[in-house]
């Protein structure tokens, strides 16, 4: 143990028991790259600056090329007694060589460090996001090519509603994920602006060059104030509330499925591979790992709500408490990409039952709006159709038939104006066909929406 970490100041090192609650280098460490990508950059303009020499410049940057070196070999030892990963690879540094890692700092404070690390962070993980997002969709489109023509029950209220083409059901997931992928571009063009150079929180009096080091890592430009700079940590909440929304997207298709993988349901066959047992039921087969992207997504959330909590009561600018931005930072990312690879294997892995979906669809009058714009075809207003198709339903309800079953003469008695065309528009194939707007779920309509993705995602 090292003793004073503070310097002159301080007379006394800190108890045991303020080190073990202070440190953050447990969870940190993983900013080691982009804390030594924002090292170089730094010690770089620093030199151009004047405010080191070349050779101290060149000792710098050989030394945190070793120390990354060691730490991606696991031979880098993490000190608690130096609290946090900032300080571990500053102080390894001067371990390694000497007198320049003294001049590193220069010009920095942890404060802006630690935020210019975690911007960093934020946009690897975005991009590893992204490429997840992006994954799934193609699995999903590719389970909407192999089904095609395959219609199925839509419901609203969880009650039969029309019939629709699962591959418009399947293309609405598309759509969800897209709009979290912009979420997420949208999240990452405001986020990358660079802290770098503010320092503790008012900049500094050194000729710096704050706008070298923003080019230099990758930011659009440095951030225009320095206190906010090292004060907000609003690019967090934001990427949490883009991983809240996609989780909660992912979570409805997990229910979704879930339900349609039951005994009641039975229109989704899991494959073995992405299912589990029971230990002691032995019939069972589970769809677990989407009951677990069901249950993650509460992390995600619980995430989002943890950083929220944090951040409402603090004045500006830094504070200790923003130290416990991590975890759930860090939980949050981990959390939502396994949530995307599991439901694409998920997504890889399923079979959807056309005998039993075929089964269920006569049942529901799912094919009752489809009579009443048949009528307003034929003229009627629609709310007068809406009451004729009505009474046409009750009839079946108490036949105990379908509305294709029933006799021109029983269509008549709810209204003179059916004729033997109706039963064009009766049946859920006949209905779906109907279907022409934009964006419905019309063959032609769903084909141009799948025509779409295939090009949109590059799908061979
Ligand atoms: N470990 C700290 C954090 O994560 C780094 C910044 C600490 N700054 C300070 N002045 N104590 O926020």
């Amino acid at each position: 143990k090292e003793g004073k970490l503070w310097g002159g100041r301080f007379e006394e090192s800190v108890t045991d028991a303020v080190e073990k609650f202070s440190e953050s280098i447990s969870f940190d460490k993983a900013l080691y790259k982009h804390d030594i990508m924002g090292s170089r950059a730094h010690a770089t303009m620093l030199a151009k600056q004047g405010l080191m020499t070349s050779s101290d410049r060149d000792c710098i940057l050989q030394g945190l090329d070793e120390i990354e070196r060691q730490i991606e070999a696991g031979e880098f030892v993490w000190r608690t007694d130096r609290e946090d990963v900032h300080m571990n690879i500053e102080a390894a540094l001067t371990d390694l060589v000497g007198e320049p890692a003294k001049k590193l700092h220069t010009a920095r404070s942890r404060n802006d460090q630690v935020v210019t690390d975690l911007r960093l962070w934020c946009r690897d993980a975005i991009t590893e996001i992204l490429d997840r997002i992006k994954r799934l969709q193609v699995a999903l489109v590719c389970l909407a090519i192999k089904n095609e023509g395959l219609i199925v029950p839509g419901y609203t209220h969880l009650q039969r509603a029309q019939p629709v083409l699962l591959q418009h059901l399947l293309l609405a997931y598309v759509e969800q994920l897209e709009r979290d992928s912009s979420r997420f571009i949208n999240c990452n063009d405001r986020l990358n602006f660079c802290p770098l150079g503010a320092c503790a929180l008012a900049g500094t009096g050194l000729p710096i060059d704050r706008f070298m080091t923003a080019k230099a890592l990758g930011f659009t430009a440095p951030m225009r104030n320095s206190i906010d700079a090292v004060s907000d940590r609003d690019f967090v909440l934001e990427f949490l509330s883009a991983n809240s929304i996609a989780a909660v997207h992912l979570s409805r298709l997990g229910e979704e499925w879930v339900l349609w993988a039951s005994e009641e349901f039975g229109f989704l066959i899991p494959s073995d591979a992405v299912s589990t047992g029971s230990s002691i039921m032995p019939q069972k087969k589970n769809p677990d790992p989407m009951e677990l992207v069901r249950g993650k997504s509460a992390r995600v959330v619980g995430d989002l709500v943890t950083l929220l909590v944090l951040c409402k009561g603090l004045p500006q600018a830094y504070n200790r408490d923003l130290q416990e931005d991590k975890e759930p930072l860090f939980d949050s990312v981990k959390t939502i990409i396994g949530m995307l690879e599991v439901t694409t294997e998920f997504a890889q892995n399923i079979t959807f039952n056309s005998e039993r979906i075929g089964r269920a669809l006569p049942a529901g009058h799912l094919d009752a709006t489809t009579l009443a714009d048949y009528l307003v075809k034929k003229g009627i207003p629609f709310r007068t159709s809406h009451d004729i198709v009505g009474r046409s339903v009750a009839l079946c309800l108490s036949k105990g038939c379908q509305l294709l079953e029933l006799s021109l003469d029983d269509l008549r008695s709810a209204s003179p104006v059916f004729e033997e065309d109706v039963y064009e528009f009766l049946g859920v194939e006949n209905s779906v066909k109907k279907f022409s707007s934009y964006g419905s779920t019309g063959p032609k309509c769903v084909a141009e929406q799948l025509g779409f993705w295939i090009s949109k995602l590059d799908i061979n």
